[in-house]
């Protein structure tokens, strides 16, 4: 029984909780995904969408990935030139990507799909209407 007998605990409890504050960091950062209020995007265009939504798993030049999953790349991707399958994708998902449109409006999935369909080396030039994804809901 020593006076000091506290103070090792007290340090360890400090590294424990900075350890965890660490930790629960480097997972809000690994998720790459900004959740806008409420479970809905608030992003407006395309651009801002892929960037904030798409890219954590397609990557910014959606080139997409491999490796703990097989994320396709976007990027020249054939698949892309019927217009309506992107729709079909984003609102109902894909094996392993969530229906991520179903937090999105109208306006906003045709902004992304209109996105992808004309950048990275797709160049769609039959734009897709907030109708268009109406009709595919
Ligand atoms: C959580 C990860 C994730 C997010 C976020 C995500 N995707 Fe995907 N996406 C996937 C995976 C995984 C697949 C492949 C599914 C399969 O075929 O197994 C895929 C497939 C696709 C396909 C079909 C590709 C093809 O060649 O058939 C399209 C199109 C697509 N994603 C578009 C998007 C768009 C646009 C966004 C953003 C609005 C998005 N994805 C967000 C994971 C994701």
């Amino acid at each position: 029984m020593t006076t000091h007998s506290h103070r090792p605990l007290g340090r360890l409890a400090a590294t424990v909780a900075f350890s965890l504050f660490a930790v629960s960091g480097a997972l809000a950062d690994s998720a790459g995904v900004t959740f806008s209020s409420g479970n809905n995007f608030t992003e407006k265009t395309g651009e801002e969408l892929y960037a904030n939504v798409c890219a954590a798993c397609h990557m910014s030049e959606g080139q997409g990935a491999v490796g703990a999953g097989h994320y396709p790349a976007l990027a020249k991707n054939a698949n892309l030139e019927s217009s309506g399958y992107p729709i079909y994708v984003l609102l109902n998902g894909l094996k392993g990507m969530p229906p991520v449109g179903k937090m999105m409006d109208d306006d906003q999935i045709a902004a992304v799909v209109n996105y992808v369909r004309t950048n990275f080396g797709n160049d769609y030039k039959d734009a897709v209407t907030a109708a268009d994804v109406a009709g595919t809901r």
